[in-house]
């Protein structure tokens, strides 16, 4: 039994070692989607030195994304290089030699080693996506999503690639926040995974690994956290404002839950947990708000729309 154990030890290393000696060194990198997500990853992915192209439906939205990246290197290069402004300007410059745009993914992916899709939250556009890019992009390429809340699973069986598929969740805003969930689908190979977790260091992120499960790690404690206490407001048993202090000053988070609802978007969490609820409707933790949902319905939702739970001026 021992040895049968040492010997079942021995071979899983050894795979493991295979597996690594085979990944594959990710150097040109495709960002579907120029947003607040997209133009992130860009960024990040162009500071440490990868190629990108940046893909979005219109040059005017590119354009915007573009400045949004200048406009965040300058706000890290003043504290980097505080004082060595020259070798400041020509990090940014570096940079932005990296990043070239496009109206048009599939005319882009043909020498691509890693897409990461970060388009509109909806399973049929992604799915449209990919299977497009799919028949564009070369054998070896990995693709990515960046979901927050939607099956990748379903999304690689768009695609022909599935054991070369995964999830890529950065979070916001990505040049500041250290944490990547990399998701492993039951079709992500070994050699695509470990490809995955080398790209979100190589970036500067701290990787962490999750199955395809509903909010992968942090949204899957975040989330119903927050419903939780939008329940706990609703039922009259404390109000906002002590909630959030309660949970600032108590458990130690920087934003109260009301705060943080807030500054996510309304919209965005009641999304996330209607997808949830009808996936899983007997699970209390996935409950809809009535509160939420009459917030939202008035387009109160959060910092973005000047108001939500609190008004912002
Ligand atoms: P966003 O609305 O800021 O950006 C989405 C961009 O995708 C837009 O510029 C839009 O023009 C573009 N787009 C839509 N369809 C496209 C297509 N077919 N081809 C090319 N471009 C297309 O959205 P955001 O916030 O950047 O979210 C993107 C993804 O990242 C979503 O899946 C979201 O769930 C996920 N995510 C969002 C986070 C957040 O805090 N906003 C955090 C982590 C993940």
């Amino acid at each position: 039994m021992a040895f049968a154990t040492r010997h079942f030890v021995r071979a899983a290393s050894s795979d493991a070692a295979t597996a690594a000696a085979k990944k594959l060194l990710i150097k040109h990198v495709t960002v579907i989607g120029g947003g607040l997500m997209g133009a992130g990853i860009a960024q990040v992915a162009a500071t440490s030195g990868h190629t990108v192209v940046l893909v979005d439906q219109s040059d005017e939205i590119l354009k915007k994304s573009t400045k949004g990246i200048e406009e965040s290197l300058k706000r890290v290069t003043k504290k980097k290089f505080a004082d060595k402004p020259e070798a400041g300007a020509e990090f940014i410059s570096k940079t932005l030699k990296n990043i070239t745009t496009s109206t048009d993914a599939a005319s882009v992916v043909h020498s691509t080693d890693l897409v990461i899709e970060a388009i509109v939250e909806n399973l049929e556009v992604k799915n449209k996506l990919f299977k497009t890019l799919d028949k564009f992009a070369p054998e070896h390429t990995i693709f990515a999503s960046n979901t927050s809340s939607l099956p990748v699973t379903k999304m690689a069986n768009a695609t022909t690639r599935q054991d070369r598929f995964g999830g890529l969740h950065f979070f916001n805003p990505v040049p500041m926040m250290k944490l990547v969930e990399v998701i492993k689908t039951p079709m992500t190979s070994q050699k695509t995974f470990e490809s995955l977790v080398d790209f979100s260091k190589a970036v500067g992120k701290s990787p962490v690994s999750c199955k395809d499960t509903p909010g992968f790690i942090v949204n899957r404690l975040l989330v119903p956290y927050m419903m939780e206490a939008v329940r706990l407001f609703e039922r009259g048993d404390a109000s906002k404002e002590d909630i959030d202090v309660a949970m600032k000053l108590g458990a130690g988070y920087p934003m109260g839950p009301f705060e943080l609802l807030d500054y996510v978007g309304l919209d965005t969490s009641k999304y996330i947990i209607d997808g949830w609820h009808s996936l899983e409707p007997n699970n209390p933790l996935f409950a809809p708000s009535p509160l939420l949902n009459k917030l939202v319905e008035e387009k109160k939702l959060g910092k973005k729309t000047g108001e939500g739970f609190y008004k912002y001026k």
